[in-house]
């Protein structure tokens, strides 16, 4: 099934996705932002060889984040599932430009979170923030209710520097806590 936000959709990815997924996989920016490991430019047939082998792929959940506005404007979705523990490690990613710093980030992880703890029946939601994305700073622990657990200091190494990454997680009780506050503010 689709998964409904506020105002975003999250829905399968389409081919006709795949060039708005290459180009934020190609974004410097973006994919020091998220990665931790190499990454190489990737090609267009590299980009559709990806699609063949994960529209197979059922252990990792990958998203298309859609809004009325302006159409197809990220990714999302959760990798590294656990569902002896009921842990997994949600993914984001949004394009550059008209999408950004209008609550889609928001409104998509709201989604996600409600399907992955109301629906999957996951415990817990592991995340890891390198230290100078303000972004998803103010997005997870101000916004979201994710909750700072320690610093892998030096961890990841980009620009010709290490940097401190924030290990962070959000469990069931958090996000209740989260509704709640919510609620209480509307
Ligand atoms: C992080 C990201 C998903 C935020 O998306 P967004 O839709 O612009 O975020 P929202 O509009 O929902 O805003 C969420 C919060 O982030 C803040 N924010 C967004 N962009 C920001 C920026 N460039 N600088 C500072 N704060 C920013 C917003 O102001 C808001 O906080 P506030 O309520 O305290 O003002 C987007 O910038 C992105 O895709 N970045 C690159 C990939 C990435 O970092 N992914 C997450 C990895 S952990």
């Amino acid at each position: 099934m689709i998964i409904k936000g506020k105002f975003v959709t999250l829905r399968a990815i389409e081919e006709r996705d795949l060039e708005m997924l290459r180009e934020l996989i190609n974004d410097p920016e973006i994919e020091q932002a998220v990665s931790t490991g190499m990454s190489f430019p990737v090609s267009s047939y590299q980009q559709s060889l990806w699609f063949e082998q994960v529209s197979r792929d059922h252990d990792t959940l990958r998203l298309v984040i859609e809004t009325e506005e302006d159409g197809a404007v990220g990714f999302i979705g959760i990798k590294d599932i656990n569902w002896k523990n009921r842990t997994c490690f949600p993914m984001l990613k949004l394009s550059k430009g008209k999408a950004r710093r209008k609550g889609v980030a928001t409104d998509a992880m709201m989604a996600l979170m409600q399907y992955a703890f109301m629906e999957l029946g996951f415990h817990r939601l592991d995340g890891a923030i390198v230290a100078d994305n303000v972004a998803s700073q103010r997005l997870f622990f101000e916004r979201l209710g994710w909750k700072k657990e320690g610093v892998r200091r030096e961890a990841i190494f980009y620009g010709g520097v290490y940097h401190d990454v924030i290990q962070c997680g959000i469990v069931a009780s958090d996000y209740r806590e989260l509704l709640e506050r919510l609620e209480r503010k509307e």
